[in-house]
């Protein structure tokens, strides 16, 4: 029985195949390279010891999605397809609701004709919207999304909630993720963000590589205690092993409908992030305020109690961790 990876290519997706692959699972991958590359496959493949199947293509593309439900025994997917660039959604809203959600519908209706109802979805702390209080607990309100993205993550959620009601066989994961960063240590998978990074530590290492001038700190007069924005960034190999203790609850418990926040419960601000990483890694990171960016909220970090007592599972690596294998990535790539 083989666990499928819509967007196994990407960020999240690629780190999460190594854990299961480590974790002695079989997988088969699925992407179009739409946001990877295919050497990204090579080296999962190296880190590993380990094959797998590959196939090339749309996640949504119905016919070619069939095939493979047909050709291969899928016990669960997780599904890592989805677009994620916050300001490209806010221009591109059609191509991120239709990616995003219909893509996520065929995946699931195909999945129910081949009888295969084990699901995890990649959800994020982008759903709580403003903060009704923090540390957020999964049962914080949702809603209040300020960008398609993650009006797509809601949405999709919602989706999940009504299919598992209307279906109780069905058995999900849903994760949401709070700032993920850093990559794997051996510096041959990590994120690659097209163009000039969105995110805080992709920018921030690129500064240090001299790729950039300087970072923008967006806002110093937040109601936080250095006045930047505070968020729980969480290693990326952390919340790649959440995965694995979330599939194997799904393998072993009765069905459900499972939500967690993936996060370490710890808040950092930008200038704290600058700081850590200078630190870490003897490279200077020129920086000026800027004014705030829309859409930000003060602060946001996890409460991850429930995923620790249901999941058995803790974020374990520090930000130093993160501060050097984003830095050993972006190094190695120069
Ligand atoms: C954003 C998305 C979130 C998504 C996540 C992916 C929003 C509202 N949220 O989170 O849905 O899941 O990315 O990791 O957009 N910052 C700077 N200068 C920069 C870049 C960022 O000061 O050049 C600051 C931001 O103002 C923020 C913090 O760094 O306080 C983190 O920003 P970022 O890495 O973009 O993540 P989020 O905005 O938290």
């Amino acid at each position: 029985m083989a666990v499928l990876l819509p967007g196994g290519a990407g960020y999240i997706g690629s780190h999460t195949a190594v854990e299961l692959l480590n974790a002695g699972k079989e997988i088969i991958i699925i992407d179009n390279f739409s946001n990877s590359k295919p050497e990204v496959l090579e080296n999962i493949k190296k880190i590993t010891g380990k094959d797998f199947k590959f196939y090339e293509m749309d996640y949504a593309d119905k016919e070619k999605l069939e095939k493979v439900f047909q050709e291969n025994k899928i016990d669960a997917v997780l599904n890592f397809a989805g677009y994620k660039a916050v300001g490209e959604s806010v221009q591109k809203p059609l191509e991120y609701y239709t990616n995003n959600v219909s893509g996520c519908l065929v995946l699931l209706d195909t999945m129910r004709k081949y009888n295969c109802k084990k699901f995890i979805f990649s959800s994020s702390a982008t759903v709580y919207g403003e903060p009704e209080k923090i540390p957020l607990t999964e049962d914080c309100k949702t809603g209040g999304t300020t960008n398609p993205y993650g009006t797509t993550k809601l949405f999709i959620e919602q989706i999940l909630k009504d299919l598992y009601k209307s279906d109780n066989s069905w058995d999900i994961g849903i994760l949401r993720y709070f700032n993920p960063v850093g990559a794997h240590e051996s510096g041959l998978i990590g994120e690659e963000p097209q163009g000039i990074p969105n995110n805080l530590m992709p920018y921030i290492a690129r500064v240090a590589a001299g790729k950039l001038k300087e970072l923008s700190v967006f806002g110093n007069d937040y109601d936080t205690p250095d006045g930047t924005g505070v968020r729980d960034y969480i290693h990326v190999v952390d919340l790649a092993k959440g995965h694995v203790n979330m599939l194997e609850k799904l393998d072993k418990e009765e069905t459900g409908l499972f939500i967690y926040n993936l996060g370490t419960g710890k808040g950092y601000s930008v200038l704290d992030m600058v700081k850590a990483f200078e630190k870490a890694t003897g490279k200077k990171v020129p920086y000026k305020i800027a004014p705030r960016r829309a859409g930000d909220i003060a602060a946001c970090y996890a409460d991850p109690t429930k995923a620790k007592k249901e999941l058995g599972w803790e974020a374990t690596k520090t930000l130093e961790d993160m501060c050097l294998d984003s830095w050993n990535y972006v190094k190695n790539k120069q």
